[in-house]
């Protein structure tokens, strides 16, 4: 092996050879370059390439030396960075790794493994289906991948030397599954019914293997999928069709903290089954995902933080399996010499007998090991994905990413000569490195709070849990709360869960004119004494109320449910929301409670302080229905005023518990008022009252800007001139170039438009399409639609739920109605027949003209409207030809169009390459202008500055010309 060549994709002299040495030279470099390669098969013609290679490659964009450029010139033979070729250079890059999609070609590839003795595992490329007729496809190509492997394979006798065991001949046949590409839903909400869809799906799948006497592994893909691809194989390989067939085995990964344990639990249930697996060990290819994914979540990383520590696992785990070799069969994945030998040195102590096991290496790698492990007698296969090189782009990626890895076995020997020393360390005695310390926080500390992991089965009992017991005490009468008491009311109006017009949540009472005033009284009186209090105490009562929602999550969770209709995922959201307004606007009061120096003069000092407002009216929206409510009266409050608190009609339940949190936070009397009713009279007296300093307002339009006139208008006593935080809704956009991921592009567009029934205000509604795409993207984005699951919030696994209201559901309806005269009705989702419930059948629009009203007004509901644009120009001027300026976002590969629509895209909110709902606190500052409000950012730095005025204050240090030393 030491002899061997340098492998073709290491050698300097090959193509691959000379980008993977600059690619491990240069991060922006192997950057550019493996995005360049990500977006290089959905370019269709030479000028999109070309653009794409300039965008990517040009001299502008990365710095590689005139000598290197000329050098890989020459390497290719062709002139591949200006233009011609390129395609089938990475055409021809990806077919080291893929057998490509040609029968032919793909059986002459493992007639000549078998002549080398190779066994091997076929795996379909393609691992985002975004709908279940794309997982039927997916599925009914394994069937035909069998068919014709199993034609082929038979005329094979003697099976290669790699097929015969200890034990005897192995299946000829081996093919190795994904199993998130067989059902579309995945939801961590629901694993059960992700297990029964991918079950019926497989089921064909190992009835035909079992006929053909096929093997068939199980891949393990993300970590979230863990779990629930454990669970598949248990369930499936129970069922009493498959108890004795067909041999099965399945991945586990070494860089997992949990693998220890789930391998041993999959030995046990071996054991238990009295049947034999396969475990195949890997180390696991998605550390990088794992790690950024934990990170943005603040969930635990769940790989290893080091290198060392993955192979120490390996070995350790390799050992577990051998001394298991009774109960099952051991397959290493590995390319890694020390890891290799290490198996066999434990074999050897263990009297395993070394065909007994086997090593796994992936097609196109590691060709010299691969011959040093046949010639030392062991068993060999090789992993072969097969299909065409779009789906197969993640996987290139993945194996580029690997081979140009610093920490990567094959980089380290043969890209960095790293000697045989170093390479055969054994990993316990490789020191970690010293650890960095955490970036230091821009002033203040926050941390957002996490989002509830419900692939995790206590968080799926706790929410289930809770939900029951909210539903054992529906029904209460909820009073208003001024002065720290409760007010009972002659009116009470019932608040009703969406999806069961017979449940009555709560009701909420119904103030009178008089119960508002009573409330201003309340809030005026209490809020002197309230600004006198310490910036700092009022930021702890904040981190109170975050510790006590902390406290009661899952019965937040369950409200909001059952009240708001949120699913279990969007309802955590919201709660988290919450907490993070509490914690954020409690650190930056924090600062914002310390004077500022303006300008360091000699005798003289000049600072800046903040001062409370005074009173306000907080009037919220049901559609956040906790998170806007304690946005903006944490807000208000922490920043020395006091408050009226209206929640939506909707959601009176939900707005009550925060006052009641509030309260029991310990706030004084007076300073969080709760006052529930119409907001027509109530709302309308509050916001129009000569007393009152401010308004904080989330809602409609319509409302709002009756909300701006009224405050505007200054009546006989007013002393002050009314501030008005006013956030409205959107008409929102987003854009899919024609070299958009089609795959992230329609999980995102669809999340955006039908999260929440598309009841948020940032939620998509024109979608604009360029031509290149627009049919095949629509096909798609249906289809995907269409198989989105729909039902009551409180059914784990619900996307679609109803609409808040029988009110909002006959509005949208007739909505719809109208459209269908304007633009063509592409496609509308069907909803359960339930009287009860407030569905709305989702709704795509295709062909809608910018002159239409789908195309203009906020609707408000899941109605999205999609429209041609036949260049990125006229896509641009479609998306800014609005009245609102919320948020936007865009699909796109094109550097150069990615940085226009960051330089034009009229919104305040933009977001690239994901979807344009869900702004986290302090990341993403949120709000809009135009027709979608005044342009102040809930959950920035800047947003409690609309709850101040600021004051200069100027104090002269000089005493008959003496200054002090720290004043001068
Ligand atoms: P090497 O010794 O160079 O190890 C590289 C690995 O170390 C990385 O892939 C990562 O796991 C780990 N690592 C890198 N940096 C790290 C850090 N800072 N801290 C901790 N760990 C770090 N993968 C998968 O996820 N699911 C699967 O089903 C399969 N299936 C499969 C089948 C076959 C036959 C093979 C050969 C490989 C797989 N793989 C896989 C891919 C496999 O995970 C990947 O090829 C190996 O991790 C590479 O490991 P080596 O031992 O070859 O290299």
């Amino acid at each position: 092996m030491e002899a061997a060549e340098t492998p073709a994709l290491f050698s300097k002299k090959g193509f691959y050879g000379a980008l993977m040495e600059w690619a491990m030279r240069d991060e922006r470099f192997k950057t550019q370059l493996f995005r360049f390669v990500d977006v290089l098969p959905t370019l269709t013609s030479s000028q999109e390439i070309t653009r794409h290679l300039n965008e990517y490659l040009g001299e502008e964009q990365v710095q590689i030396s005139a000598a290197l450029r000329l050098g890989l010139k020459a390497a290719s033979g062709a002139s591949w960075l200006f233009g011609g070729g390129i395609k089938s250079q990475v055409t021809g890059m990806a077919r080291q790794f893929m057998l490509g999609n040609d029968p032919k070609e793909i059986i002459e590839i493992l007639l000549k493994l078998h002549k080398q003795d190779t066994a091997f595992t076929v795996d379909v490329l393609g691992e985002a289906v975004v709908s279940e007729p794309e997982a039927d496809q997916y599925a009914q190509r394994y069937l035909d991948l069998l068919d014709l492997l199993g034609r082929e394979v038979s005329k094979r006798q003697p099976p290669c030397k790699s097929n015969q065991g200890s034990r005897g001949p192995l299946p000829a046949l081996n093919v190795s599954v994904k199993l998130s590409a067989l059902y579309s839903q995945v939801h961590p909400t629901d694993p059960k019914t992700a297990v029964r869809h991918i079950s019926q799906r497989l089921r064909p799948i190992l009835r035909r293997a079992k006929e053909l006497g096929a093997f068939v592994n199980f891949d393990m893909e993300s970590y979230a999928l863990k779990d629930l691809t454990l669970e598949s194989f248990r369930t499936i390989f129970e069922e009493s069709e498959f108890a004795e067939g067909p041999l099965c085995g399945l991945a586990l990964q070494a860089y997992l903290r949990d693998s220890k344990a789930d391998l041993h639990r999959m030995v046990d249930w071996a054991r238990t089954q009295n049947r034999r697996i396969t475990v195949r060990l890997v180390k696991g290819a998605y550390w990088d995902y794992e790690t950024v994914m934990a990170h943005q979540r603040h969930w635990p990383v769940p790989v290893f933080a080091e290198k060392a520590q993955t192979d120490a696992n390996f070995e350790k785990l390799s050992q577990f399996l051998l001394e298991n070799d009774r109960v099952v069969d051991s397959a290493f994945g590995t390319h890694n010499v020390r890891s290799i030998a290490n198996v066999l040195a434990h074999a050897e102590r263990l009297g395993v007998n070394p065909r007994a096991f086997e090593f796994q290496m992936l097609y196109g790698m590691a060709d010299s090991i691969k011959s040093a492990v046949l010639q030392i007698g062991c068993r060999l296969r090789e992993y072969c994905p097969v299909g065409e090189l779009l789906p197969g782009m993640a996987y290139l990626v993945r194996r580029l990413l690997e081979n140009t890895s610093n920490e990567g076995f094959l980089a380290n020997k043969y890209a960095k000569g790293a000697g045989r020393e170093e390479l055969l360390k054994n990993p316990l005695e490789i020191p970690a490195p010293p650890s960095v310390p955490a970036p230091a926080h821009a002033g203040h500390e926050f941390q957002n709070e996490p989002l509830t992991d419900f692939t995790i089965t206590k968080e799926r009992e706790r929410m289930t849990q809770a939900i029951t017991a909210l539903r054992d005490d529906l029904g209460r009468r909820q009073p208003l709360l001024i002065n720290n008491k409760a007010v009972t009311t002659a009116e009470w109006l019932p608040s009703l869960n969406p999806a069961n017009q017979s449940e009555v949540v709560g009701y909420a009472a119904q103030a009178s004119i008089t119960q508002a005033e009573e409330a201003l009284s309340a809030a005026r009186a209490a809020q002197p004494k309230w600004a006198r209090v310490a910036a700092h105490d009022r930021a702890e009562f904040l981190e109170k109320i975050a510790t006590l929602m902390r406290r009661d999550k899952a019965g937040l969770c369950a409200l909001e449910v059952l009240e708001a209709g949120k699913n279990w995922t969007e309802a955590d959201a919201d709660v988290a929301e919450a907490i993070d307004f509490c914690d954020f606007y409690a650190a930056v009061m924090r600062d914002l409670g310390q004077p500022k120096l303006t300008q360091k003069v000699a005798g003289e000092t000049n600072s800046q302080h903040w001062l409370p407002r005074g009173v306000g009216v907080i009037i919220a929206p049901w559609n956040f229905p906790l998170a806007i409510v304690t946005g903006m009266t944490t807000a208000a409050v922490v920043a020395g005023n006091t408050v009226i608190v209206k929640p939506s009609d909707q959601t009176p339940i939900i707005g009550a518990r925060l006052v009641s949190l509030c309260l029991e936070a310990g706030l004084p009397p007076g300073v969080v008022n709760l006052i529930t009713g119409p907001g027509s009279t109530v709302g309308a007296h509050l916001v129009g009252h000569p007393r009152l300093d401010f308004i904080a307002f989330t809602g409609s339009k319509e409302v709002g800007l009756k909300i701006w006139e009224s405050a505007g208008r200054t009546l006989p006593g007013q002393r002050d001139l009314k501030k008005v935080v006013c956030e409205m809704g959107g008409k929102n956009c987003i854009i899919v170039d024609s070299d958009a991921d089609l795959d992230e592009a329609v999980v995102g567009c669809i999340a955006s438009a039908f999260g929440y029934q598309g009841q948020k205000c940032s939620a998509l509604s024109r979608l604009i399409v360029l031509e290149d795409n627009y049919d095949k993207f629509l096909n798609r984005l249906i289809a995907a639609a269409d198989s989105l699951r729909v039902g009551p919030a409180e059914l784990p696994g619900s996307i679609i739920g109803p609409v808040i209201s029988r009110d909002a559901q006959q509005r949208i309806l007739a909505i719809i109605e109208t459209g269908k005269k304007e633009a063509k009705l592409a496609w509308q989702g069907s909803v359960p027949d339930n009287a009860n419930a407030c569905y709305v059948p989702p709704t795509i629009f295709a062909d809608v003209p910018a002159s239409s009203w789908l195309f203009r007004e906020e609707i408000f509901g899941p109605v999205l409207a999609v429209t041609r644009a036949k260049d990125f120009d006229e896509a641009l001027s479609l998306a800014n030809d609005s009245d609102f300026a919320l948020t936007g976002g865009c699909y796109s590969r094109s550097p150069e169009n990615i940085a226009l629509v960051k330089a034009e895209m009229v919104c305040g909110n933009l977001y690239i390459n994901r979807g344009i709902t869900g702004a986290v606190v302090e990341r993403q500052p949120f709000g809009g202008f135009k027709m979608s409000g005044g342009g102040t950012k809930a959950g920035g730095r800047e947003y409690l500055e609309n709850f101040l005025v600021p004051r200069v204050i100027t104090e002269n240090c000089l005493r008959r010309g003496f200054a002090p030393a720290e004043e001068s």
